[in-house]
């Protein structure tokens, strides 16, 4: 994910800003740049490492102690130099970390006033526009242009006529680190701390000036002066970069709110679905992937026939590539990556091209090459997934097929409302699930020694099922299966003693009573059962031996509210084994290779 440095004060800014970056590389990124004021604005900025950049000679030769810098995680436009921070205008240079939502309006409003574009990027659109209201005053200009902007904007600025940073936060972090005579600002507390342990996190809405005499707070609203609290930073490096987190898949798994609004943000608007995907005249779908991913396009399944009616094939990219697959112009075929490097995948989306389907891919990595691939995609927006064992993404992958399906429900004029309102109240259910976390961990207390575990689901959490298994086996190498609900009886059935516990997941949708049967079958052959439910009834009591209580969701997407404490579940067992749960003995987070 992107990051913002910057530095005013009496020291070479470029060193600092060059530490800084590296400090933020831990959160992923293609591209970075560097913008240090002497006489004039003077930018530096590179596609790849940081390392790199700081090898540039144009990088040595940069004096002056004021600068910004950026390291880039492609949103809009791919990751090449021209897209990377900071962006110029005539007399602002800007870094911005965030989504400019109506970037296009904006555009479109600024080329007409003469304004030339040089990048495919959203955030382009922040320096011009603070040029074009500026009348003398920036921390005036930034507030106009922010007001014009929707999304989420963290922003430094800096001008060609004044020796000072401004800097504002509005739906992305932005934290000025407070030095003897020397100031910082960054996104990520990471890259100030080896300078500084006193910083004022900016609160929403509000804009600040710094400057060789030191920092003005105002909101941004209403003009008036703030005096925000300098706090003590009491934590490691490490815990930083884990946002407090002991592991990177606990962060994980908690971003998941904001991940999945991130997934939907401006795709769900009063006008239908936007999302660019030419849908029209497919007549079947066709879904390839590996893994996790490969379980989100199980559900999608699930998902697109139910909401839009049209028929969905779903297939391991491994075996898609060498079954000589019936193809033709009127099928859709969906890659599903986070990695968007995945060689099967990679693969199995060439072959579709070579005969003529039409392909789309979601995708996290923007500029990963299934990214550039693909003839159109829908970006995941998670943020980089560095926990080998993918949760975000997942959940995202589910919210992204879940707008396909309503876009392709809304094609066929049948009404999305419903649903709509349902996918834009799961970030708020996945919070209060989160807080299941602690009497989680005491439930995989008394599992951590178990060798084996079978987890069942009907509908859209038979996948899921598949999924928390994949979970659990993936990093407490513990021998877990998922299977439908229904199928126990035509083989695992065998298996159920004590020694076979069993996850249950049985929130209320068609399929209940039977689900509830199903246990009945376990109870009765002493096997020991875990239940995740939506509302507990007389009868779950009865049978599970542990009640896991989430909110009610809607049959179609329970999923993502249930993917939650099976991701806690397996995270809490392997953490309790003391296992390395962000790196699993034999896996890659991204799979290159047949
Ligand atoms: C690897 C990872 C999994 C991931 C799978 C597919 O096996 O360990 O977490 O689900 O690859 O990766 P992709 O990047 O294509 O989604």
């Amino acid at each position: 994910m992107c990051g913002i440095f910057g530095y005013i004060g009496s020291q070479q800014a470029c060193p600092l800003l060059i530490q800084g970056l590296e400090r933020l590389e831990y959160r992923g990124y293609d591209s970075a740049g560097v913008c240090v004021k002497d006489i004039d604005l003077q930018v530096v900025k590179q596609e790849g490492r940081v390392g790199d950049l700081k090898q540039l000679p144009s990088v040595s030769k940069l004096k002056g102690t004021l600068g910004i810098a950026h390291t880039r995680w492609a949103t809009h436009g791919a990751p090449v130099k021209k897209n990377a921070h900071p962006h110029l205008s005539k007399s602002f240079a800007i870094v911005h970390n965030g989504i400019v939502e109506n970037h296009g309006t904006l555009r479109l409003m600024l080329e007409q006033e003469g304004f030339e574009f040089v990048s495919d990027t959203d955030s382009e659109v922040l320096a011009h526009l603070i040029e074009h209201v500026y009348a003398g005053d920036v921390v005036s200009a930034v507030s106009q242009a922010l007001s014009l902007v929707e999304g989420a904007v963290g922003l430094a600025v800096l001008s060609q006529e004044y020796d000072s940073i401004v800097v504002a936060r509005r739906g992305s972090p932005m934290i000025i680190g407070v030095g003897k005579d020397e100031l910082f600002i960054s996104s990520d507390a990471a890259a100030v701390l080896p300078h500084t342990r006193s910083v004022v996190y900016l609160k929403e809405g509000q804009i600040a000036l710094l400057s060789r005499s030191g920092y003005e707070v105002v909101d941004a609203s209403s003009g008036v002066s703030v005096h925000p609290e300098v706090e003590r930073i009491s934590w490691t490096l490490e815990h930083i970069e884990k946002g407090g987190y002991p592991h990177f898949m606990l962060k994980e798994i908690f971003e998941q709110p904001r991940t999945i609004a991130e997934a939907l943000r401006g795709r769900l608007t009063d006008k239908g679905v936007q999302l660019s995907v030419d849908v029209s005249g497919v007549e079947r779908i066709v879904i390839v992937a590996c893994g996790t991913s490969w379980h989100s396009g199980l559900i999608g399944k699930y998902l697109i026939e139910r909401l839009a009616r049209v028929p969905v094939e779903v297939d391991y990219a491994s075996e898609f590539r060498y079954r000589e697959p019936v193809l033709s112009p009127k099928d859709l075929v969906v890659v599903i990556s986070q990695s968007g490097e995945t060689a099967d995948t990679l693969a199995a989306l060439r072959l579709a091209k070579r005969v003529g389907a039409k392909t789309l891919g979601l995708v996290n990595v923007v500029g990963s090459t299934i990214a550039r691939e693909v003839d159109s995609g829908i970006f995941l927006r998670a943020g980089p997934e560095i926990g080998v064992a993918s949760t975000k993404a997942f959940t995202s992958q589910v919210a992204c097929l879940s707008l396909l399906a309503l876009k392709l429900r809304e094609d066929k004029g049948m009404p999305i409302a419903r649903f709509a309102a349902e996918l834009l109240s799961l970030p708020e259910k996945v919070s209060s699930v989160l807080e299941l976390s602690e009497s989680i961990k005491k439930l995989a207390e008394e599992f951590v020694s178990e060798k084996n575990f079978l987890y069942l689901g009907r509908g859209t959490n038979f996948p899921l099922a598949l999924e928390g298994a994949l979970k659990l086996k993936e990093i407490s190498y513990i021998h877990a299966e998922g299977y439908p609900a229904a199928e126990m009886k035509h083989g695992p059935i065998a298996l159920i003693d004590e020694h076979m516990p069993v996850f249950f997941i049985a929130t209320k949708d068609s399929s209940y009573e039977k689900v509830v049967s199903n246990m009945q079958e376990v109870r009765s052959r002493g096997g020991r059962i875990v239940a995740l439910v939506s509302s507990v009834d007389a009868e779950v009591s009865k049978l599970a031996d542990h009640i896991i209580v989430v909110p009610y969701a809607s049959e179609e997407l329970s999923v993502v509210v249930n993917a939650i404490p099976l991701q806690l579940f397996a995270y809490h067992v392997a953490n309790l084994k003391g296992l390395d749960v962000d790196k699993p003995r034999n896996l890659a987070k991204s799979v290159t290779v047949e």
